[in-house]
């Protein structure tokens, strides 16, 4: 069954069909075409997947396209001003947090989303916000540091 949804995505108001089934994460990469959301495990295990509804870190595999009608959702590709990297995204570069990169848009929302509650983290706070965000390329202490200087 289809549903046509209203969302708000990076502050673009979209109206669209959806099929009952198509998961938010499929309705980002698949109709809207933002491929930042990385598909992983699909089934809410990895956080590759994470992206921003209301403000609050979620996994996008794990939610269906029509429960998000009405609301707003951000992706890697709305953090920045779209002339300058996010100052989160910048001090991943700085740190060398990126290896192959796939799981960094889920960590630096998660990691958005932290700072927006808590905008000094320690390093603990900051390893249980990342506790579902897997990195299979183990760069934690990178990622864990750059997320420290913007924290501080
Ligand atoms: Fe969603 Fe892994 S793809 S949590
Ligand atoms: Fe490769 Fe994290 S940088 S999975």
């Amino acid at each position: 069954m289809r549903h046509t949804i209203q969302v708000r995505v990076n502050g673009i108001l979209e109206s669209r069909q959806v099929e009952g089934n198509q998961t938010l994460l499929a309705f980002l990469r698949d109709t809207l075409d933002l491929t930042g959301a990385k598909e992983g495990c699909n089934e809410g295990e990895c956080g590759a997947c994470v992206v921003l509804l209301d403000g609050a870190a979620v996994n996008s595999c794990l939610i269906l396209a029509a429960e998000v009608d009405g609301h707003a959702v951000t992706t890697i590709e709305g953090i920045g001003d779209g002339q300058n990297l996010h100052p989160l995204q910048q001090a991943f570069l700085d740190h060398h947090a990126v290896q192959c990169g796939f799981c960094t848009p889920g960590v630096i929302l998660t990691a958005l989303s932290l700072l927006e509650r808590n905008k000094n983290p320690s390093e603990q706070e900051i390893r249980e916000a990342l506790s579902g965000n897997l990195c299979r390329c183990t760069g934690y202490r990178q990622i864990i540091d750059a997320i420290l200087e913007v924290g501080s």
